[in-house]
């Protein structure tokens, strides 16, 4: 059986999903170990909402900009921070929530995001594979009515879950100095920054990307072609006005 490290060391993002089914027993099994998870106060103020119905990932899918995982996966979870439940407990026992207010939705935001990555962990220690989909804060508003989310809550990320079809390569990371600092946090000079992204510049794939799109380099690919600020700016404007209409920027 292998290691926690093994596992955490060879992990990858599977995108690719074989027919294979997703029995409720061992979904339970892994959403049960996700929601041991640490959280807030013993709150647990977020929801998971479980997808299955084909008709209803198909409805998903444009939400995520139509990628394939959406369909091809057996299960789509969306992980929400959700301050509903909690607030209406308080009400029913005549206690007064004070959870409408930013720093709640980050505060169930990270509750909700660790019990994602929990639940990730369990399932690619049974040797399932997982991917997130960031599609989920930029298209809130509309996910919100697809899956008939109340006041409240917010869908933080989505994961698609399945039984992998092909293992891919592992792709690279920054070498551990690049993210860990001593004590104070070492702001980086411009040397080190040509260490840091030396091997990812470097590489075949990284190469090809800056050719295709007809750039001058790598960084140039993720500010002009794959997070560019007019749709960062666009969807940041769209996610703020769902806080508003969820309830979560009264204060
Ligand atoms: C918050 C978050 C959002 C992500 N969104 C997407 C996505 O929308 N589509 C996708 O194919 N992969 C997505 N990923 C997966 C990353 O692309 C992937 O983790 C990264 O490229 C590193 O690859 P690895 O997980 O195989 O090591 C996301 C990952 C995270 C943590």
């Amino acid at each position: 059986m292998d290691t926690i490290s093994d596992i955490l060391l060879n992990r990858r993002t599977i995108r690719k999903y074989s027919n294979d089914p997703v029995p409720m027993d061992l979904l339970d099994e892994l959403l049960t170990m996700a929601c041991r998870a640490s959280t807030t106060g013993n709150m647990q103020v977020y929801s998971i909402i479980i997808t299955r119905e084909e008709a209803r990932k198909r409805e998903l899918a444009p939400l995520h900009f139509n990628q394939k995982m959406v369909t091809e996966a057996q299960v789509v979870l969306t992980f929400c921070a959700d301050f509903n439940r909690f607030n209406k407990w308080c009400l029913m026992r005549k206690a007064d929530p004070g959870y409408d207010n930013f720093l709640s939705f980050i505060t169930a935001s990270i509750d909700a995001l660790i019990v994602a990555q929990t639940f990730c962990i369990a399932a690619e220690a049974k040797g399932m594979g997982i991917c997130y989909l960031g599609t989920t804060t930029y298209m809130a508003h509309k996910i919100i009515d697809v899956l008939k989310l109340p006041k409240g809550v917010v869908p933080v990320t989505t994961i698609t879950l399945g039984w992998p079809l092909d293992i891919p390569e592992q792709v690279e990371r920054l070498p551990l100095e690049a993210v860990i600092h001593h004590e104070t946090y070492c702001d980086y000079s411009s040397r080190q920054l040509e260490m840091i992204y030396k091997d990812k510049e470097e590489r075949t794939d990284s190469i090809q990307f800056v050719k295709e799109n007809n750039k001058d380099n790598l960084a140039q690919v993720f500010t002009d072609v794959r997070y560019k600020k007019a749709d960062n700016v666009y969807f940041s404007n769209m996610l703020l006005q769902v806080l508003k209409d969820q309830g979560f920027m009264e204060q």
